[in-house]
């Protein structure tokens, strides 16, 4: 007989089938004459009932199916005498798969804490909470491709071996096969890298975007979703070293229209988890997050606040607070800043524009003032920094200036300034950090729970 997954089982369920069902077992109760197994496959945060008639099967095996065990069961499908579920299976015959020993499995009680489920990262995919995380997590991966595909942009893989820094921040884990016991050095001290693998230094990505321009300015529209590193030492709930993102770069794009997309972007996606991930949001909104629901609707039908650095400076500056970081034109805005704006003053989600070009990357677009860039931070409820892009500088004179002005290696970047000299053209982009827009629609309040195996400081386990 073939498996059915309880997920299919569950949607049309047909009373009096024979079916075969395979999973792990959540909790089993009952007496010396019945038993109730609830068993979840991972299909669904919903469990199958299996009854079993204890007279029927060898007590020995009854006895080693225990919470975590693996086991395999075909029976009838029911209608269900107790509370609480409507069907169940009925059982005819039972394989175990492999047992799960009592005293040690990790997981025997409910109300673990998150901080333990970390360090059991390889089982905690079998509670409820992060089963419905890594479900969603794969539904917005799939409405990603989605989106950009019905909008007719290509999906570039860009590498994530580069020898760049993207970002300009220095915030990079160096690649390389040389012995670090013996490193060979030039006459002025630096590190020689002609003799190693690549024949120059070279460093994992901490952005696609530079060679997302390359494809933006002949494919038009590209976006990419990949793996991103930062070697920042930020220990915070929402910074990981390894983390996810994905960079849309459009061609004929201003700033306007950059803005345009990041708020359609994200709102499509959260309607598609909220049409799409109902049980999973239910479950977390009553486990996890009480106002989860409620703040999903909210954002998906208010239209975000769109206002500049300096005018969000002045209502900071105007709002009578005690920062433990001091506001004024020209400092980067920290987290505290960004949270007032969207959670007490706007109340909904805020697009910042226009920063001073001292606090913003080399790539963005220099606006006439002279002190300020095309640069658009989106900020969100309970997250902060959700989106950072900008409209590109596509004049070669200017960008070349900035990479000068900043001491960056010119020689690093021929390749993007050669688009500014064979046909360049007004462009856009931005960055979504995949994480902490799990982080938003699942009202998880720590990244490392929203990513399987998270890499932060002094942690690579798994
Ligand atoms: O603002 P960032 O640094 O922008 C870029 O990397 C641009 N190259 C994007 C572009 O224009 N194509 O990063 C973009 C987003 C942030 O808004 C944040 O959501 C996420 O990436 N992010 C992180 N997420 C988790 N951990 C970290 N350490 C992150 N750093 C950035
Ligand atoms: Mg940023």
């Amino acid at each position: 007989m073939k498996r059915i997954k309880v997920k299919s089982l569950l949607s049309k369920p047909l009373l009096g089938s024979e079916v075969l069902v395979k999973g792990w077992v959540r909790t089993k109760r009952g007496n010396k004459n019945i038993l109730f197994i609830a068993l979840n496959d991972g299909s669904t945060i919903n469990n199958i009932q299996i009854v079993v008639e204890a007279a029927s099967f060898d007590e020995n095996l009854l006895k080693d199916i225990s919470t975590g065990a693996c086991i395999a069961v075909t029976g009838k499908l029911v209608e269900s005498q107790g509370q609480g579920q409507n069907i169940e299976i009925s059982a005819s015959s039972i394989e175990l798969y492999g047992k799960s020993d009592a005293e040690t499995y990790p997981l025997q009680k409910k109300g673990h804490s998150m901080e333990f489920l970390r360090e059991n990262a390889h089982l905690r995919f079998r509670t409820n909470t992060f089963g419905a995380v890594f479900r969603i997590r794969h539904a917005m991966a799939f409405a990603i491709h989605n989106y950009f595909n019905d909008k007719g942009f290509f999906y570039l893989h860009t590498p994530i071996i580069t020898g760049s820094d993207c970002e300009g921040a220095g915030e990079m884990f160096h690649v390389t096969t040389m012995d670090l016991k013996n490193m060979p050095h030039n006459e002025d001290g630096s590190v020689d890298y002609n003799n190693d693998f690549f024949g120059k230094e070279t460093n994992l990505t901490v952005s696609g975007q530079l060679e997302g321009e390359l494809g933006a300015l002949s494919l038009g529209d590209i976006y990419t979703f990949g793996p991103t590193f930062r070697a920042e030492n930020s220990n915070t709930p929402r910074h990981l070293a390894e983390f996810w993102m994905i960079e849309p770069e459009m061609a004929f794009y201003d700033l306007k229209d950059n803005m345009d997309l990041a708020e359609d972007f994200v709102k499509y996606l959260i309607r598609y988890a909220l049409e799409n991930c109902r049980e999973d949001l239910e479950f977390l909104n009553s486990m996890i997050d009480k106002a989860l629901l409620d703040r999903l609707k909210f954002v998906v039908e208010n239209e975000f606040v769109r206002i500049t650095y300096t005018e969000a400076v002045s209502i900071l500056l105007a709002s009578g607070r005690k920062w433990e970081y001091m506001v004024g034109w020209g400092r980067d805005l920290q987290a505290e800043h960004e949270r007032y704006l969207v959670e007490e003053h706007f109340k909904r989600p805020v697009i910042l524009t226009d920063y001073p070009k001292e606090i913003k990357a080399f790539y963005m677009k220099q606006n006439d003032d002279g002190k300020t860039v095309r640069a658009m931070d989106v900020l969100f409820p309970g997250i902060g920094e959700i989106i950072g892009g900008s409209q590109r500088e596509e004049q070669y004179d200017k960008l070349l200036n900035r990479i000068k002005e900043l001491k960056l290696q010119e020689k690093d970047f021929w390749w993007y300034l050669d688009t500014r000299k064979f046909g360049s053209a007004p462009h856009s982009g931005f960055g979504l950090g995949f994480e902490r827009l799990i982080l938003f629609v699942t009202g998880m309040s720590n990244i490392r729970d929203v990513i399987p195996f998270p890499r932060t400081p002094k942690n690579a386990e798994f």
